[in-house]
């Protein structure tokens, strides 16, 4: 891979800039931070504690489309689970609009590979249950469940129950459930891992035109570089033993984009080698530390 060049550096200065001064209509200006966040976790009492998240500090501006991206282990679904207030930081702090996290709110939805759609309810009423905890009367639930079962094509399913439809539809219908509480910040992991690739690739064309809708800021973990090119605004990359941040990329290639397309992968390969380089840097360190058997 060639080096990014010092022309090349500016141009990705400047997209960012671009990124920062970017509003969709009617978005919000909730602005997440994160300050020398640190993440430790113990095992047991007599193990040393696993730090799964080592210094890291971040920026999210309101309405970007952000995805991290990382080795398995790196810490991804630790840092969304702070962003999300389900976890708070052994040290540091996260904030929104400079106000300390302090649990989880209304304003940010998780929405993890696994979707947790409730088996005995129909998608219907999977979609309204947020809305009921929200104490949101029958109407306004029966009217926004239908709204966002529009938005994901889900509409004739309503009474359906979530074993009858197919992995793709309910990851739909999660969707549908965290955006009808109108959720300024959605966070997603690894939403679509587990799904067939023509599934995956309608998702990402789905998963955009609602961002683009709504306004909402989105993070989206992935394991997978040519997915998080395919949909960010802005890549992060991050790196294990412990969690970091080591780099970070803004994606200038224009909208609509495809996963399949030449310039896409293109970047996803530098992306990659970037992140091998420091993948092969930590085994070597790791190698070098570890007892060699006679
Ligand atoms: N609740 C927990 N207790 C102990 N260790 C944890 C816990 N959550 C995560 N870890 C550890 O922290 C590290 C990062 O985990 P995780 O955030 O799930 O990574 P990723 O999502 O990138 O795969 C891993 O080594 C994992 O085993
Ligand atoms: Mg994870």
């Amino acid at each position: 891979m060639t080096p990014i060049n010092p022309t090349e550096l500016t141009a990705q200065q400047e997209q960012i800039r671009l990124i920062r001064a970017r509003r969709a209509p009617g978005s919000h200006n909730t602005h997440i931070s994160l300050h020398g966040v640190t993440q430790s976790f113990s095992p047991n009492k007599n193990a040393p504690p696993l730090v799964a998240l080592n210094n890291v500090n971040l920026e999210i501006h309101p309405g970007e489309f952000l995805c991290i991206v990382g080795p398995s282990g790196c810490g991804k679904s630790s840092l969304l689970n702070l962003i999300a207030g389900l976890a708070f930081p052994s040290s540091g702090e996260v904030q929104l609009n400079g106000e300390r996290v302090t649990g989880p709110g209304t304003d940010r939805i998780l929405i993890f590979q696994e979707h947790g759609l409730f088996p005995w309810l129909t998608v219907g009423q999977n979609v309204e249950f947020g809305l009921r905890m929200l104490g949101i009367g029958r109407k306004e639930r029966r009217e926004r469940a239908d709204h966002y079962l529009r938005l994901v094509h889900l509409t004739s399913f309503r009474d359906s129950y979530i074993h009858q439809l197919s992995g793709g539809m309910r990851q739909r219908v999660a969707i549908a459930r965290a955006l009808a509480t109108e959720p300024k910040i959605l966070l997603l992991d690894e939403p679509f891992a587990a799904l067939d690739a023509q599934t995956r690739d309608m998702l990402h064309d789905e998963l955009e035109r609602l961002w683009r809708e709504t306004g909402c800021t989105i993070v989206f973990v992935t394991h997978n570089v040519r997915e998080s090119v395919r949909l960010g605004d802005r890549v992060l990359l991050m790196s294990f033993r412990p969690g970091t941040i080591i780099n970070e990329f803004a994606i200038p290639l224009q909208r609509p984009r495809h996963i399949e397309e030449n310039r896409v992968a293109q970047l996803a390969r530098e992306i990659l080698d970037h992140l091998r380089a420091d993948i092969n840097k930590a085994m070597e360190v790791e190698f070098a530390n570890t007892p060699r058997s006679k």
